[in-house]
């Protein structure tokens, strides 16, 4: 049931790219609760075509922009004025991609090349984001932005690899960001730290069942679904949050301050 939250924001949202997706449900409920939305995700990603059906279905334009190109950014955030009629309210950075978990190198035994775009692709992307927001001056005062992030950023998880140290950095980039744009103008800047989650970043990574199956047995809760996932997203870029800034947020059924749970310890004992 919506409640207007959103009623006359503007927002972007990156990394839609099928209904699995986390940001697809975040731009889907945005709708629904009365924002006006662009979309965008690498222009590689939108050659697979789904997001279209998205962009149709809540009438958002889509405008592609590769996050670890600065001048496609700049483009984002000018063009995205235009479309929505004034400054960006909130933006939701949902863009994740590592190399080296892709193709299966270890932790112990990373590709530096590869190394250095997941850092690229998956942290500095919301950098060079917040960066690109600033110079075409597009964030309106009180305006909130979210990043997406895992618990992975503050304890060892193996088969997550690199993209831990890129989560570790993704969660410091918002706090510096946070400083610097809440001095200047009132904005906010946040990271969500999500459960896991079948989408097509989480099931590439190895022994994802695992990782979703322990979780799911660590929380109270159980996993937080992407859905409520965007419900919670969309707390944070309504004015219902105006002070929270500076923060990794979790997102996670209560895992990440569950020392044991009597399921876990069962299949440990086997009693
Ligand atoms: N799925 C999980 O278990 C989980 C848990 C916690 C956090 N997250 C985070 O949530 C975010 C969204 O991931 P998701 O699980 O919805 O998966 P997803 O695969 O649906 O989304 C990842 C997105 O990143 C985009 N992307 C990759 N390279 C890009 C580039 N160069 N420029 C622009 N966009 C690019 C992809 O096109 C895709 O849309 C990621 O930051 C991910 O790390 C996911």
């Amino acid at each position: 049931m919506a409640h207007g939250l959103l009623k006359g924001k503007r927002g972007i949202i990156t990394g839609a790219l099928n209904d699995q997706s986390i940001a697809w449900k975040v731009a889907e409920l945005a709708h629904a609760e009365g924002a006006s939305i662009v979309l965008t995700n690498a222009p590689v990603a939108m050659r697979m075509g789904e997001i279209n059906k998205l962009a149709e279905a809540i009438q958002a334009p889509i405008i592609p922009a590769d996050a670890t190109k600065d001048e496609d950014l700049e483009k984002l955030f000018t063009e995205s004025i235009g479309h929505l009629g004034g400054k960006v309210d909130f933006v939701l950075h949902s863009i994740g991609m590592s190399p080296n978990v892709r193709k299966g190198r270890a932790y112990d035994d990373l590709n530096y090349e590869w190394y250095k775009q997941t850092l690229d692709i998956s942290a500095m992307s919301f950098h060079r984001m917040l960066q690109a927001a600033k110079k075409t001056d597009a964030l309106a005062e009180w305006s909130s932005v979210v990043a997406l992030s895992y618990i992975a950023a503050q304890r060892v998880f193996p088969g997550y690899g690199d993209m831990a140290d890129a989560k570790a950095l993704l969660e410091s980039i918002a706090r510096s960001w946070g400083y610097y744009l809440g001095m200047e103008k009132k904005v906010r800047v946040n990271t969500v730290s999500q459960s896991p989650t079948m989408t097509t970043a989480g099931s590439g990574i190895k022994g994802f069942g695992g990782f979703f199956g322990f979780a799911e047995a660590m929380s109270p809760l159980g996993n937080a679904p992407a859905e409520d996932c965007a419900r919670y997203c969309l707390t944070l870029f309504s004015d219902l949050t105006r002070y929270v800034t500076m923060q990794n947020l979790f997102h996670d059924g209560g895992f990440s301050s569950s020392g044991v749970t009597p399921e876990v310890m069962a299949r440990v004992t086997g009693e």
